[in-house]
């Protein structure tokens, strides 16, 4: 979740409690103030291809190196698999990337001309990019409908319409976003009820509403039925093209789905890449199998 979000969150959850003990209040107003500014003069520019560029990135806790010169390039619009042992590094390589730890050295760029390493991370998530935590946070106590309405009003380009009630394009989005992640018949169900998939797939919807350009995704299929995980392979691929998307998994089954054959797999240990290529040619690579595979 964004912080935007986490902090709108916040604020609609207190309302909800508030309603829930004294029934006749109406919502106060005020509800805009305090959400992070709008972002000004930082669209990404994806002109030379590339979503992501990160380089010698060298992270150390207490002299210990979590990333030690990672580099690695996404393309826009590709759908890139992540694997690794744990340990490895891949979510301080997404904490970097979204602002929430400050590398010791290194390069990180979205697109060619934004310079994560400057932003803070409320700016890093309304420059267009969304980050999925391994553990589900959607607002239990709400609906799924709700969850989502959130996310959409704490999207930056309809901040100004924040109190104002959906348009009919809104409505429509979200009603086509229910389709898409499998919860149209969910729609007025507290989020809490859901299964743990499909409160994965509301989360990933409410990034989603905030149409990020780059989706990092960390092990989102922890915990899914096959059958969730069948259909969770079926969205991710459908949003590549239209996203960059970044998906740490240790599902290989899952990683040969998004892959088919032919995409890049980007294996991490001791915080650097030690090979890529297709899933095949990994698990083929002995130093992958000695650290990771054969295990
Ligand atoms: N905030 C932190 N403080 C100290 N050590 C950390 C911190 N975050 C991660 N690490 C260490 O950095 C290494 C990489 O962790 P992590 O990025 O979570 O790996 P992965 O996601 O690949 O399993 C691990 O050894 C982990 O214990
Ligand atoms: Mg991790």
């Amino acid at each position: 979740m964004t912080p935007d979000l986490l902090e709108a969150g916040a604020r609609r959850l207190s309302e909800h409690q508030t309603r829930a003990v004294d029934e006749g209040q109406t919502e106060s107003g005020g509800r805009s103030a305090g959400i992070g500014r709008v972002l000004r003069g930082h669209a990404p520019d994806f002109t030379h291809g590339v979503a992501l560029y990160i380089d010698d990135i060298s992270v150390s806790f207490d002299g210990f190196k979590a990333l030690n010169q990672l580099s690695l390039s996404i393309g826009v619009g590709e759908l890139r698999c992540i694997i690794g042992p744990n340990g490895a590094g891949k979510t301080t390589m997404m904490d970097v990337i979204t602002g929430k730890t400050r590398p010791d050295a290194g390069t990180a760029f979205f697109g060619s001309t934004i310079d994560l390493l400057k932003l803070r991370e409320n700016e890093i998530a309304q420059v267009g990019i969304g980050r999925k935590f391994q553990k589900p946070t959607v607002y239990e106590p709400l609906s799924v409908w709700e969850n989502l309405e959130l996310s959409l009003k704490a999207d930056r380009r309809v901040r100004a319409s924040i109190t104002a009630r959906l348009s009919s394009e809104q409505t429509d989005r979200l009603q086509a976003m229910l389709e898409r992640i499998h919860l149209r018949d969910q729609a007025h169900r507290q989020a809490g009820l859901l299964s743990h998939g499909q409160k994965q797939w509301l989360e990933i919807g409410m990034l989603l509403m905030q149409d990020p350009a780059l989706l990092l995704l960390d092990e989102p299929v922890a915990g899914m039925t096959d059958e969730e995980t069948e259909r969770t392979a079926e969205l991710f691929l459908s949003l590549a093209g239209q996203h960059s998307l970044v998906v740490v998994e240790h599902d290989m089954h899952f990683v040969a789905q998004l892959t088919q054959g032919h995409r890049t797999v980007t294996v991490l240990h001791e915080g650097r890449v030690l090979a890529g290529g297709t899933l095949a040619q990994v698990q083929a690579n002995p130093q992958v199998v000695e650290v990771y595979l054969g295990r």
